[in-house]
C-alpha cells in the first residue's frame, strides 16, 4: 500500500500541475466536443498513434462515420481504408464491433460507466477511464502514458520497476473532482512536457516496453498488405510479395492467413480481398 500524499504536498503537485496547464495547455479538437461518439473515437485513435498524427485523421474519420450508426452499418473494408495512417489497424475492427455493440446493446448511448465501458472491444479500464473523464466529466481513476509519467516523476524519483498499482492511489487521492475533466488534461500536457525535459521517467516504470523496430518487422508487412488491398486490389500472396518488396512471400502468406482469421480479409479462388 503506497503512502498517501502529505496535504502540503498535494497542494504543491496540484498547484504545478495546473500552472503548467494555464501557461502551456493544449488545444486539440477532440478536447472542443464532450460528445461521447468523437470522444470515445479519439481515445481509440489516441491509444497507440501521436496527437499530430490523430489530428490529421480524425476530422475526415467523423466526415465518412459521423455517428455510431454510420459507423455500425460501414462495411469493414471503408473503416480500414478510413484508418490508413493511424497504424495498429486492429482498432480499425475493434472500432468497428464496439460501434456495433453500442447500437445493439446501449440503442446508440453510449453509458457512463468505466466497468460497462470496459466490456466493449478494443476498450481497456484505462481507456474507459478516460472516455468518462472526457465525455462524462466523471471523477475516475486511470493511468496512461502521460500520466504515468508525471507521477514516476514526482512522487516516485528513485524507483524503479513502479507498476500501474502503486500508482492509481495516488491518482485517486491527486484527482481534482471539481474538474476531472480538465485535470486529466492537465496531467496528459505536464507528461508530454517531462517527456522532452529530461530522461524519460516512464522507463521506470514495471509496464515500460520499448515499441519495436518497425523497418522490416511483421507490423510493417501487415499495414501494406492491408493497405495494398485497401487500394481496392484482390491479390495473389505472390503479387503481394512482388508490391510489398523485401518480404518472402511465405511471410506474406502468413500475414495473410492471420488477416484472415481476424476478419479483414477473405479469400476466393486463391486471390485475397478486404472484407
Ligand atoms: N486529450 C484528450 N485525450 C487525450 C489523450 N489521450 N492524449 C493526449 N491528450 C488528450
Amino acid at each position: 500500500m503506497a503512502c498517501p500524499i502529505a496535504r502540503q504536498r498535494l497542494k504543491q503537485f496540484r498547484r504545478i500541475v495546473w500552472e503548467h496547464y494555464r501557461l502551456h495547455g493544449r488545444s486539440m479538437p477532440w478536447r472542443e466536443t464532450e460528445d461521447p461518439y468523437h470522444v470515445f473515437l479519439s481515445e481509440v485513435m489516441l491509444q497507440q498513434t501521436q496527437v499530430v498524427r490523430v489530428a490529421e485523421k480524425y476530422a475526415a474519420f467523423l466526415q465518412r462515420f459521423p455517428c455510431w450508426d454510420a459507423l455500425a452499418a460501414a462495411r469493414l473494408a471503408d473503416v480500414v481504408r478510413q484508418w490508413q495512417g493511424l497504424g495498429y489497424n486492429r482498432r480499425a475492427r475493434f472500432l468497428h464491433q464496439a460501434a456495433a455493440e453500442v447500437v445493439s446493446r446501449f440503442d446508440g448511448c453510449l453509458p457512463a460507466d468505466q466497468q460497462l465501458l470496459a466490456t466493449l472491444p478494443g476498450i481497456g479500464v484505462n481507456t474507459a477511464g478516460a472516455i468518462c473523464a472526457f465525455a462524462f466529466s466523471m471523477p475516475v481513476v486511470f493511468i496512461e502514458t502521460n500520466i504515468r509519467r508525471v507521477f514516476l516523476h514526482c512522487f516516485f524519483p528513485d524507483h524503479h520497476g513502479v507498476t500501474d498499482s502503486q500508482l492509481l492511489p495516488l491518482v485517486e487521492q491527486a484527482l481534482d473532482r471539481d474538474d476531472p475533466r480538465r485535470w486529466y488534461w492537465a496531467l496528459m500536457d505536464y507528461g508530454t512536457t517531462l517527456k522532452v525535459t529530461g530522461p524519460n521517467p516512464n522507463r521506470r516504470s514495471a509496464h515500460y516496453s520499448r515499441q519495436s523496430r518497425f523497418e522490416g518487422s511483421r507490423r510493417q508487412l501487415r499495414g501494406a498488405v492491408l493497405r495494398l488491398l485497401a487500394d481496392g486490389g484482390r491479390c495473389e500472396p505472390a503479387e503481394i510479395a512482388a508490391a510489398v518488396e523485401h518480404y518472402p512471400v511465405d511471410d506474406v502468406k502468413s500475414v495473410l492467413a492471420d488477416l484472415q482469421r481476424e476478419g479483414f480479409v477473405v479469400a476466393e479462388q486463391g486471390r485475397y480481398l478486404l472484407r
